[in-house]
């Protein structure tokens, strides 16, 4: 399958069309960005790592029933996947408080939470993406219904009762991550985007050192190495 017209280009990938309606194809990017776009750099080799960790996620999930739009990695940049219709919500999934949950409501950072947390925020970059309630995504017309925001919100806990022992036993804590959903031409919920160090939180079990985006976010350096490794433990 070629890429034909592109269709979109977001800050980590370009979406382009395939001659196919109903399949795109996704293009990492090694692009970084982070603070909305305040923060910039490109890391070379980081699209490919990001492209290959999402494939064996996406086909670990779909293998456990999980709905996704993954077709096929098409080579080291480029994903073939299901073309849908995006829901503009990033669906944040915690199990231990860092970053803004930490900031902004004063919860002590590395703190495991009682029960694992799912946060909306709207995808609207000119709005700085803000918190969400659930009224927010039905008057927003974000989701047709409350069933579509059940259905997300029973999805997201999935994807995480899969994910997160999964890495435990390869060494890593998942401490955070953001998932995107779609609606497939037959109007069905499915996972969409990427799951990769770029959208995840890991720490590792033993050093408790971060390998995923935090490292840009903190200028700490080595994160090409840092995303290898998550992919090495994945495949191996
Ligand atoms: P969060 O703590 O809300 O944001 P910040 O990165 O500003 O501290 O992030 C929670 C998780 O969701 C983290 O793994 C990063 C991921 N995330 C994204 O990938 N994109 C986003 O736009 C946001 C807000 C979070």
């Amino acid at each position: 399958m070629e890429k034909t017209e592109l269709l979109y280009e977001g800050k980590a990938k370009k979406i382009w069309k395939t001659s196919d309606t109903n399949l795109l194809i996704s293009e990492f990017k090694d692009d970084l960005t982070a603070f909305n776009g305040g923060l910039k750099s490109s890391e070379e080799g980081k699209g490919a790592l990001n492209n290959k960790i999402s494939t064996e996620l996406f086909k670990l999930l779909n293998e456990k029933g999980v709905q996704t739009h993954f077709v096929e990695m098409l080579d080291d940049n480029h994903m073939l996947h299901k073309a849908c219709e995006v829901i503009l919500i990033e669906v944040i999934v915690r199990n231990i408080a860092t970053g803004s949950l930490s900031k902004n409501l004063g919860i002590e950072h590395g703190t495991v939470l009682p029960f694992t947390l799912v946060e909306f925020d709207y995808k609207n970059d000119a709005l700085g993406d803000p918190k969400l309630n659930d009224q927010h995504c039905l008057i927003l017309n974000l989701v047709k219904n409350e069933d579509e925001l059940y259905e997300i919100r029973r999805m997201a806990r999935k994807i995480n009762d899969i994910l997160k022992p999964y890495f435990f036993e390869k060494g890593l804590k998942l401490v955070d991550f953001k998932l995107e959903f779609g609606r497939d031409k037959n109007g069905a919920i499915i996972l969409i985007d990427e799951i990769s160090p770029d959208n995840c939180r890991f720490w590792d079990i033993e050093s408790g050192e971060s390998l995923d985006k935090d490292r840009f976010r903190q200028g700490k350096g080595g994160l090409k190495v840092a995303y290898e490794n998550v992919l090495n433990r994945i495949l191996g």
